[in-house]
């Protein structure tokens, strides 16, 4: 059987793959205030996209993750899980998503096989949501997870990226709001990706921080649970939910890591701190399309896959294209 090896006896199995840089919010952490997005001309169609889902199951990834930019903006993404769905080789088909058209899409999503959620929420101050989000309204998000939650979908995971001085107060309510819900909740490390700035460099706000704050109110408890993603979890003595914490600047999780992203123009990165691309577009788009040389290029991409990412926090930002253009 196939695998994706890389130089450093990493196995490749997890594929994270967006299907669009657009986005109906505009998250402060994520984009430029005033973006400019990709012409539909060079964003792969659903044919493209499901072609590289083969060609990475057929080297033996079992779990895709669709992200974006907002994956849901693009109108034929039910259509792509339905699609994707049937690879034989894969086991899970999950989605991030920022939650927004959930409450149509959710039944959907999920009566077409998708796996799994996570759903981002930073807060749960609308005033907050909207300078976190530029504008973005809180209520269609929650009223999202409660569609996703009425819609069937289990193991729910809640994505939080913390800011000191914009929502840490407040990371206690949003650690109730997923006991109340039963849902996982992952804590998110800002990463230094795109244009950032002094002011961002300040907002920093370790896990270690944030797992204080909940050890002031739940003692906390180590989990063995994994998800074949950077989160490392805890629990809490009175309830089933996780806690996770994603580090990229005080843990490293680099020596374990099982992915590669493919942007939306068909650029495969081979990590999320470091510009090493390769195009897979161009071989999509030849005529006649030929997945055999698709899958000797993805082999041969693992060579490049760097040993771990070299963010850091007091330097310029080394990676400066946005995560919405990256794929989350
Ligand atoms: P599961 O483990 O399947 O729940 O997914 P996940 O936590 O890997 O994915 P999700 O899309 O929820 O991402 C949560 C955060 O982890 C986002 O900020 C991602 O950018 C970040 N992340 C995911 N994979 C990597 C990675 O390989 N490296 C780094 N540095 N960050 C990652
Ligand atoms: N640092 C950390 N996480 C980020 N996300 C987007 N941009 C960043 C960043 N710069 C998160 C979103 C979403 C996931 C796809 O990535 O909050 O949960
Ligand atoms: Fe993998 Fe790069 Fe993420 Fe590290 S930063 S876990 S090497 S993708």
């Amino acid at each position: 059987m196939s695998q994706l090896i890389d130089s450093f006896q990493r196995k490749v199995d997890y594929l994270r793959l967006s299907v669009t840089d657009r986005c109906d919010f505009r998250c402060v952490y994520c984009m430029s205030e005033d973006p400019t997005f990709l012409p539909k001309s060079h964003v792969l169609s659903l044919e493209e996209l499901s072609w590289i889902a083969q060609a990475f199951t057929e080297l033996g990834v079992k779990k895709i993750r669709l992200t974006g930019g907002e994956p849901l903006v693009r109108s034929d993404c039910d259509k792509l899980v339905k699609l994707l769905r049937k690879l034989p080789q894969l086991e899970e088909l999950s989605m991030t998503t920022n939650g927004s058209r959930l409450s149509k899409l959710a039944q959907p999503l999920f009566d077409n096989g998708l796996s799994r959620l996570n759903i981002s929420l930073d807060t749960l101050n609308p005033d907050v949501f909207a300078q976190l989000t530029r504008n973005g309204k809180l209520e269609r998000v929650i009223a999202g997870i409660d569609a996703a939650i009425a819609a069937g979908f289990r193991n729910i995971k809640i994505n939080a990226v913390i800011l000191r001085g914009r929502n840490d107060h407040e990371v206690l309510d949003l650690v109730e709001f997923c006991r109340q819900r039963q849902l996982d909740i992952a804590f998110i490390e800002e990463m230094p990706i795109g244009l950032m700035d002094d002011r961002h460099r300040h907002r920093h706000c370790s896990s270690d921080e944030v797992r204080n704050i909940i050890e002031t109110r739940y003692p906390l408890i180590a989990s063995s649970k994994r998800t074949g993603g950077p989160s490392r979890y805890v629990k809490m003595a009175d309830s089933t939910i996780r806690i996770g914490f994603i580090s990229p600047h005080s843990n490293d999780f680099c020596h374990e890591c099982n992915r590669v992203r493919v942007t939306v123009e068909g650029q495969l990165l081979l990590c999320l701190g470091n510009e090493n691309a390769i195009d897979l577009k161009s071989i999509v788009r030849q005529f006649p399309a030929d997945i055999e040389r698709l899958k000797q290029a993805i082999t041969d991409g693992m060579q490049y896959k760097p040993q771990s990412h070299h963010f850091n926090l007091n330097a310029a930002p080394q990676i400066l294209r946005f995560m919405n253009a990256t794929g989350g």
